[in-house]
């Protein structure tokens, strides 16, 4: 007997029930069938879909390597409340490219006022901190007030702070043992003069800077070293993507032969020195560039193809 024609001996409970499944399961493939393609549709037809759709499963943003490109700007001893609201308002128009993290380091006195404006994907940075929490240091703030007011990185040993506030490499590496012991993130900044570049002594200004965070830091998960040569930063004069890249491969072989290999495959290394929309993408190729930490250009429009270098 087809199932179409109902028994006529069946129990009238049980044919009530029959009659019941099939309207429901109908009714379930039938939504499912008309449902599913168009959910289909949506996410395949295109590729900015696929995208969206992977996104959802999977990426973790990583390179080859497993270090998602991180991009800093630091507006150093530069903006206003109008102009950092003109930063914000076009940092929050633009599609950023999602596998790219972005830092922004704000003069301390808007930091609180730029997190507020930012984007909450945007994380925001002090470009310093004293290396205890609190107490008679007139004029300096701590890691726990970044933390206090939602900055969530600080930037420490900057060559401006170096150069200019006469910061050693001690006080430098003691301020960023501090500050992940609080609980912040830090990118640590290293690199050469012209001078020293000029005398063949790059690899060892670099590796004497490292020493010196090396001897403090025990975790290095928390930490973005940003490689940033003197004589490129502010000048216009980038670093080629060889030059660049021939000092951070240097820098990861230090760490395997100084600290481990793992730090050395996973922590990431900004270039930092003149970098613009212009050379991002030819920098951003290389293998052992992790991102950028950006000046200038971080104050201008530009900064956005910056993050997106890698797209
Ligand atoms: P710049 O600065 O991009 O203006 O050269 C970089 C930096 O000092 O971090």
């Amino acid at each position: 007997m087809s199932k179409s024609s109902p028994d006529n001996n069946q129990n009238p409970k049980d044919l009530a029930l029959d009659a019941l499944k099939s309207v429901v399961s109908e009714a379930f493939v039938g939504k499912f069938t008309a449902v599913f393609p168009k959910l289909f549709k949506c996410q395949w037809k295109t590729y900015e879909g696929q995208k969206k759709f992977f996104a959802n499963f999977s990426d973790t943003g990583c390179n080859m390597a497993g270090r998602k490109f991180c991009v800093g700007g630091n507006w150093k001893m530069n903006g206003d409340q109008k102009s950092i609201a003109e930063i914000a308002k076009t940092l929050s128009d633009a599609t950023l490219d999602p596998n790219t993290e972005v830092v922004i380091g704000a003069p301390a006195i808007y930091l609180m006022y730029a997190r507020n404006l930012l984007p909450c994907s945007i994380g925001v940075a002090g470009q310093n901190a004293y290396k205890v929490a609190k107490g008679a240091f007139t004029g300096e703030i701590s890691p726990a007030m970044l933390k206090d007011i939602g900055a969530d990185w600080v930037i420490l040993g900057h060559s401006e702070r170096r150069a200019i506030f006469k910061e050693s490499d001690e006080l430098i590496a003691e301020k960023a043992e501090h500050a992940l012991a609080e609980g912040l993130k830090v990118i640590a900044c290293i690199g050469e003069t012209l001078e020293e570049r000029e005398a063949g002594n790059t690899n060892d200004v670099v590796a004497r800077q490292m020493c010196a965070y090396a001897k403090k830091i025990r975790d290095w998960t928390n930490v973005v070293v940003a490689y940033e040569p003197v004589w490129a930063i502010g000048t216009g004069k980038t670093a080629t993507p060889d030059q660049a890249q021939e000092v951070h491969a240097y820098l990861r072989k230090w760490l395997v032969e100084n600290v481990s290999q793992a730090v050395s495959d996973s922590l990431r290394i900004q270039y930092g020195g003149s970098v613009t929309a212009a050379n991002a993408k030819e920098l951003a190729k290389k293998p052992d560039i992790d991102g950028f930490l950006v000046g200038g250009a971080s104050l201008k429009p530009e900064f956005v193809d910056i993050i997106n270098a890698r797209q």
